[in-house]
């Protein structure tokens, strides 16, 4: 018999808190135990007694609310109870301030001390004016919000009580209650995940790496980290240390929560650098980067004009870092990709001999779907003891997991055979 989760859910001032009742309806629909936390300015557009009557529970609005004199201290206290019993904090409508007081530690009513007071995760679902919005201090904020971690269920577009046309709605109740069914999901793997890697040092590459051929203009290429990035949660999930060492990616920092170690860095000599300043510590080594082959070894100070009528780059070789660790690996395991357009398994086999790797994850880009940018991966695990394993298609997540155990399994397997 599953645990109900409890959801804490508070309601904002603004023209979509009548879609917070909804949303509680929603949220117990699929099980879950609602408590209802109000501002002042939300009552202004809905009574509690609404939220009182759905969820059958006393909706909590003031930090010091009437009561008798003897029943102060528990009114005092209560949100530091509400924060301890809830395992989902959801504000919905999060308004343009509140999400500021949130990215701010701002806390002077129920909800904002509350949010302080809770450590669990927090989704929050905004809605507000669309030039509200669009404001460079709503962005920041979010941006603060989405740092540490927090799900936002953005807006719809569409048209607003003001009028104007643009994004600043409230996501349907059904998507927001389908992002805290999620968020629970996530908990509860969480909760019940393998705590098989704790002991190791993990240490991952990932994204693409930047090569400057002057100071305006760079060599690159279409990997985006996820699945790096895959790995390094995972590997944090499952109890290792995790060193991230990152070439330039649009994703948002891991959460400080996960403890994983964040290295940026942006061409192949500076990921050279890093990894090569970790390798010691590092139990597992992992190569996800898509390490430029090539760089301008010594690029110009100026910017190239256009005078000639035709460019040629002369090009030298990068540092073939995935080879060095090879060299150096000692008894570490050690994990190359292999991004291939044909000859999957030939490329996969060959670049394991070469670089000395214990395993290949071969991935042919391409199929559409997979690959680069996507979400999703599907790849073949070539082994260093001969055998391949075909992995279907599946959320990086999923891929990342499955690389992990199949890194288990072979530790085993070399172990014994020693
Ligand atoms: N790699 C690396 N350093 C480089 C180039 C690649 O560490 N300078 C690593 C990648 O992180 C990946 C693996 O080597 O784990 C394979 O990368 P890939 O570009 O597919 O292989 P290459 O050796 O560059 O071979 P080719 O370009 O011939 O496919």
């Amino acid at each position: 018999m599953p645990v109900t989760t409890n959801v804490a859910l508070g309601v904002g001032g603004g023209i979509a808190a009548y879609k917070a009742a909804e949303l509680a309806r929603a949220l117990m629909e699929r099980g879950f135990s609602v408590q209802v936390l109000m501002t002042r300015s939300a009552e202004e557009f809905v009574r509690p007694l609404t939220f009182a009557a759905l969820t059958g529970r006393k909706v909590l609005t003031h930090l010091f609310g009437a009561v008798s004199p003897e029943d102060t201290l528990d009114s005092a206290i209560e949100h530091i109870r509400v924060a301890q019993e809830n395992q989902i904090l959801v504000i919905a409508p999060a308004t343009a301030d509140l999400l500021a007081k949130l990215a701010h530690g701002m806390a002077d009513d129920f909800l904002t001390t509350t949010y302080l007071a809770f450590t669990g995760p927090v989704v929050l679902a905004p809605a507000m004016n669309t030039n509200m919005w669009n404001h460079a201090a709503t962005q920041e904020n979010l941006r603060i919000l989405r740092a540490r971690g927090h799900v936002i269920v953005e807006p719809d577009e569409g048209i607003l009580a003001c009028g104007i046309v643009g994004p600043g709605r409230l996501a349907e109740p059904e998507v927001i209650a389908q992002a805290v069914s999620e968020v629970a999901l996530s908990g509860a793997n969480r909760a019940s995940a393998k705590r098989d890697l704790e002991g190791e040092t993990v240490l991952i590459t990932a994204g693409p790496t930047q090569e400057p051929l002057d100071p305006v203009r760079y060599l690159s290429n279409r990997s985006s980290g996820k699945m790096g990035y895959a790995l390094a949660e995972a590997a944090s999930e499952r109890g290792a240390r995790v060193i991230l060492v990152s070439g330039p990616v649009t994703l948002a920092a891991p959460a400080l929560s996960s403890g994983i170690e964040l290295i940026p860095v942006r061409t192949a000599v500076e990921m050279r650098q890093a990894v090569m300043d970790h390798l010691e510590q590092a139990t597992l080594v992992i190569k996800a980067a898509a390490v430029a082959d090539y760089h301008r070894a010594n690029p110009p100070q100026q910017k190239v004009k256009k005078t000639a009528a035709r460019l040629s780059l002369e090009l030298d070789p990068t540092p073939d870092i995935l080879a060095e660790v090879g060299r150096k690996k000692g008894d570490r395991l050690l994990v190359g990709f292999a991004a291939e357009t044909e000859n999957l398994i030939e490329e996969a086999r060959r670049k394991m001999q070469s670089k000395n790797c214990d395993m290949v994850v071969a991935n042919l880009v391409s199929q559409p779907g997979i690959g680069f940018d996507s979400d999703e991966n599907e790849v073949t695990l070539v082994l260093r003891t001969g055998e391949t394993i075909p992995v279907e298609r599946a959320s990086k997540s999923a891929i990342a997991h499955r690389i992990f155990d199949e890194m288990i399994k072979l530790r085993l397997a070399l172990h014994s055979a020693q």
